[in-house]
């Protein structure tokens, strides 16, 4: 469990509070803690009341019947049988009001070009899409992968897949060939959208070629859609006659008009993979009402929108924060979104700052690994741009350290702007632990209080009640997933069975004397890596996987710039020698088969690794040698000379 004691330790000596800006408090939708108090306590007395406020502010072609069904829990539904369309309450009801010309979507290539989307061009944009890939067969259902670069296009097949009932899969286009056949092959996808390329830090990705790759070996994709990305030519691009299809062409010939499908409330919406404890990534399955009034509802409070607003969240579309707070919280709640293609230090590292100044941003959402990485590149770029426009400022993804929040709030923030730590994840859809940016005072590096609905709690090994240990929820929410795809014994048994009732999220946390949360990290093998969150397990079974290698253990430590890094442990077969070449090898072998975001830090060649007697790997004390702690108890190895060996060769290198 990497919540250890110190850490505890840390954040608790914490004590800074910093109140919400007056100026900002009173414009703000909730802007005194007593409204909070009040508010929070309706909407978990009457849950079901407050849910059903909620759900009456978007459109539905039918309304429920009851807000949730229990029967079945833990696969909950809720808004049952209703029937609506998400793409619908992002698009289509703004149509008859003066968010219909205002810009839905700005978006900057790397390269410096922009495109500006009204809603009324998004809308006809989604609709032509929409009706192409009914052309090509895509109907209400079906499985569609997606794996194209930060451009409108990629904004644009969500809402197309939605508006007409098509479960949408997106693939971070950062992952390898492999990973896309995976996941592809797992949720049977009929159809893959991706682009000739992307740019990122100068260089163009290949995404064509890669799905290429992977689609080699997926027999159920029957048709592959391109979108040129390349200026003029495209870029080098192999287009299969029959399978392949340029973007720009299908979409030429069809109607601007497609209506959206009556989809019901518990009606998959989409599927995103994350990493378990596993070798196997999970299909996580959201449906339709429920994330729909939950994404629409946090976004609205969390980041206070306005009219005027330009926001900003920095996220790809591949994560979930991207689909949930890129494209359908902000477009529900009809705000102005930018974009962004490429690298933050493209050309220069003050690409972001320029930007802020460039289109006003008002609102700004970002990760606590990139806001590390800025103030290691100095106050010089920030300094350089007016950045006076901002009112607010997010954060997501990881714990962050008092340190880089006190540099955001000063350094961007101005002093000024509060700062939402929000803390979720892939399965609750939406924000579930949050500040309120008019009214909670802000303790730097907790994520506070939990947001309406949620009721969560801290507790002990034992089960009871505690101050510090293990994060739970203990109410359904409508965000929630539904289960993981093909694997429903899977889903109940990695959320659901930890305590009866309550949903495990895999997080340690504490509380302290103000009801303030403090995320301290995974209490599971999985780590997470700049924000990116990859399960041991998966690249362990990628190492032994390569010929040389007899075994591995992979284990997460702290990275002063990504929050946590990964150290591979290897043993290797008989006879082969450990060289620095092999090392090198090993991690691009990890690049190659899962992806370069996924690579270890570290690799650390040993004849063994550290075993119980039953033969199971004690990463604990694996993770104490790379930290250079004192090894913790090492009573129940089989052979205690083996960590001990390890320590004093990882000591010597
Ligand atoms: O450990 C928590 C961490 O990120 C995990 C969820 O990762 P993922 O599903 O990829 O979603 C990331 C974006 C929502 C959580 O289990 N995490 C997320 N937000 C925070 C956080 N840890 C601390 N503070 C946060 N604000």
């Amino acid at each position: 469990m990497s919540s250890d004691p110190k850490k505890i330790e840390t954040v608790l000596t914490e004590n800074r509070i910093f109140k919400p800006d007056e100026e900002f408090q009173k414009k703000a939708h909730i802007s005194s803690m007593r409204d909070y108090q009040e508010l929070y306590k309706k909407s978990i007395e009457d849950n079901l009341g407050f849910w059903e406020t909620a759900a009456n502010e978007l459109h539905w072609f039918r309304k429920w019947d009851s807000v949730l069904n229990e029967e079945s829990a833990p696969v909950y539904k809720w808004f049952v049988n209703a029937k609506t369309n998400i793409s619908y309450n992002c698009l289509d009801r703004h149509l008859n009001s003066a968010t219909k010309n205002k810009a839905a979507l700005i978006w900057e290539g790397e390269l410096g070009g922009q495109r500006t989307l009204t809603y009324n061009q998004l809308f006809h944009e989604v609709n032509r899409f929409a009706n192409a890939l009914k052309k090509l067969g895509i109907q209400r259902g079906d499985r569609v992968a997606v794996y194209l670069p930060m451009i409108p296009e990629l904004a644009i097949s969500l809402l197309a897949c939605a508006r007409i009932g098509a479960v949408h899969s997106v693939i971070f286009a950062g992952f390898s060939s492999e990973s896309i056949r995976d996941r592809v092959l797992d949720c049977e996808a009929k159809l893959i959208i991706t682009s000739d390329g992307g740019w990122r830090k100068g260089n163009v990705l290949p995404l064509k070629n890669i799905v290429d790759e992977a689609v080699a070996g997926c027999a159920c994709v029957k048709h592959v859609i391109v979108v040129k990305r390349g200026q003029g030519d495209p870029f080098p691009c192999h287009i299969k006659e029959g399978r392949d299809h340029w973007y720009h062409r299908i979409i030429d010939d069809v109607s601007s008009r497609c209506e959206p499908e009556q989809m019901d409330s518990e009606d998959m919406l989409f599927l995103l993979y994350t990493s378990g404890t596993t070798g196997k990534p999970k299909g996580i399955i959201h449906t339709t009402g429920g994330y729909m009034v939950y994404t629409y509802l946090t976004t609205k409070y969390v980041f206070d929108l306005k009219p005027e607003d330009v926001y900003w969240c920095t996220a790809d579309i591949g994560w979930i924060t991207g689909h949930s707070y890129i494209v359908y919280g902000p477009l529900m709640n009809g705000a102005t979104i930018l974009m962004y293609e490429g690298a933050p230090n493209w050309p220069d590292k003050g690409r972001l700052w320029k930007m802020i100044q460039d289109h006003s941003v008002t609102i700004f959402y970002t990760a606590p690994t990139a806001i590390r990485a800025f103030m290691k590149w100095g106050d010089k770029w920030p300094n350089k741009y007016d950045l006076s426009s901002l009112r607010l400022l997010g954060t997501v993804g990881e714990p962050i350290n008092p340190e880089a929040w006190i540099w955001y709030h000063r350094i961007i923030g101005k002093d000024k702007c509060p700062i939402v730590d929000t803390w979720w994840q892939t399965e609750t859809g939406g924000i579930m632990i949050t500040p309120l940016p008019g009214c909670t005072p802000l303790k730097p590096g907790s994520a506070t209080l939990p947001f309406f609905g949620i009721e969560a709690e801290v507790i002990s090994d034992d089960g009871s009640q505690a101050d510090a240990g293990i994060l739970a929820i203990t109410k359904p929410w409508p965000g929630m997933l539904r289960g993981i795809y093909g694997d429903m014994q899977r889903y109940k048994q990695t959320y659901w069975s930890k305590w009866p009732n309550k949903y495990f999220p895999g997080d340690g946390a504490k509380k302290d004397s103000d009801g303030y949360f403090w995320i301290l990290g995974r209490i599971d093998d999985v780590v997470n890596v700049a924000g990116h969150r990859i399960g041991t397990a998966e690249l362990e079974s990628v190492f032994v996987e390569h010929h040389m290698v007899a075994e591995s253990a992979v284990i997460g430590i702290e990275h002063e710039l990504k929050g946590q890094c990964l150290v591979g442990f290897i043993s290797l077969k008989e006879g082969i020698d450990t060289t620095d070449d092999l090392a090198q090898e090993l991690k691009e072998w990890i690049g190659k088969k899962i992806g370069r975001f996924a690579m270890p830090e570290k690799i650390i060649f040993s004849p063994d690794l550290p075993k119980t007697r039953s033969g199971k790997i004690m990463r604990r004390l694996l993770r104490d040698v790379a930290s250079g702690r004192t090894l913790g108890n090492i009573s129940t190895l089989a052979d205690a000379s083996v960590v001990e060996r390890l320590k004093v060769k990882y000591e010597e290198d």
